[in-house]
């Protein structure tokens, strides 16, 4: 997508051939800086501490991050060390082991000498199927928004998100915002309420500047803010996406996702999840009893940043000192709850015969 009238992936392989830039998303939306990946443990430390963040996205920096260790050394137990590091950083997203296995299936059985090279082609690769499958969750996704536009005879269509799940979080496009961009660009008057996402405000910071950037109406809302939204009439359907979709439609997304879906239900508001084939873990058959989710440093929750006047960007204290604070980063919204599952092959019932009905070569997993 365009960033000030310049396209942008969310990572890209440098002129150099061989290093990795990606947005160094821990600045925006007060600072646009490019950063570069030249070691294995620069991806590992980019995915960990969120530079780059998203299910499809860590996917692709895993790749690359094993094209960067390929260069170091592209004997086996280089290759299962790149891999057992890259698999440690963060739990919940499937996509990074999707990516990892996808890697190691090209790797595992070519000569040494031919590692480097085949490394690169399949990270590339995978970043261009994410682009096109995430045009092809928007191509679907825009169906779901005209007829809603269509309903209300071309009125505004307030479409709820939470978190961010644009083209930051993809390497382009979006999944939960590709139907909304596309959508836009085809005219429809749609708007977005953004939730802030606490604790890292995703929404704030990314949803928002996206949409910010590429000219579609939004408001940011605080997280508890959509449920009164909709009761009021003002949500016409949700759109999320997922980290980890389980083989019965159960979806883990950002936390707080399961309130939205339960309040969307209470209201009749439909509730849709967008989302890559790559996120759905076929062996996982109950996603709210087997999905892992990820708890992370206490002081998300208990510090924020944001900028000064004088345009210098501060960490502060925004709780009690000395009170033990829970950072729960995701959790699981039951496929009864979800009225569609928006995929790059269209949408399915969020159960596990909607999924194989779309992905009927799954059916012996
Ligand atoms: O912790 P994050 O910022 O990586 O979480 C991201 C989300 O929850 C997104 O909504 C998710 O990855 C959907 S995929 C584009």
């Amino acid at each position: 997508m365009n960033v000030d009238g310049t396209p942008f992936r969310s990572i890209w392989l440098n002129e150099d051939g061989w290093s990795v830039g990606i947005i160094d998303q821990t600045k925006l939306p007060h600072v646009f800086e490019l950063t570069d990946l030249k070691t294995l443990e620069d991806a590992a430390r980019a995915i960990e501490v969120m530079q780059v963040r998203g299910a499809p996205l860590i996917g692709a920096t895993a790749a690359y991050g094993i094209c960067l260790a390929m260069r170091e050394d592209a004997s086996d137990d280089a290759l299962d060390a790149a891999c057992a590091r890259l698999a440690r950083t963060r739990p919940t997203a499937i996509n990074l082991n999707w990516a990892i296995d996808e890697m190691l299936g090209t790797l595992r059985n070519r000569p040494r000498d031919e590692r480097l090279e085949a490394a690169y082609a399949r990270a590339a690769e995978i970043c261009d199927e994410d682009v096109e499958t995430n045009r092809m969750i928007g191509v679907h996704g825009h169906d779901i928004i005209k007829t809603h536009a269509d309903a209300k005879d071309g009125g505004r269509v307030n479409v709820l998100t939470h978190c961010n799940a644009g083209w930051l979080a993809t390497v382009d496009w979006g999944t939960a915002l590709s139907p909304i961009f596309q959508a836009h660009e085809a005219s429809i008057d749609v708007h977005v309420w953004v939730d802030e996402t606490r604790p890292r405000n995703q929404g704030a910071a990314l949803t928002a500047w996206e949409l910010n950037h590429h000219g579609v109406p939004h408001t940011i809302i605080v997280d508890n803010a959509g449920g009164h939204l909709m009761q009021h009439g003002e949500v016409d359907l949700c759109i999320t996406g997922t980290d980890r979709t389980a083989a019965n439609g159960d979806v883990a997304n950002k936390i707080g996702t399961y309130l939205k879906a339960l309040a969307a239900h209470d209201n009749g508001v439909p509730f849709y999840v967008a989302l890559p084939s790559s996120t759905i873990d076929w062996t996982i058959t109950d996603g709210v009893r087997d999905i892992p989710i990820e708890q992370r440093d206490a002081t998300e929750v208990t510090r924020m940043n944001g900028r000064l006047a004088d345009g210098t960007v501060v960490e502060v204290d925004i709780a009690s000192p000395g009170s033990p604070a829970g950072n729960y980063a995701f959790d699981v919204t039951p496929a009864r709850l979800v009225n569609g599952l928006i995929t790059e092959k269209g949408v399915a019932e969020a159960s596990s015969e909607g999924l194989l009905k779309l992905f009927p070569e799954r059916a012996s997993d």
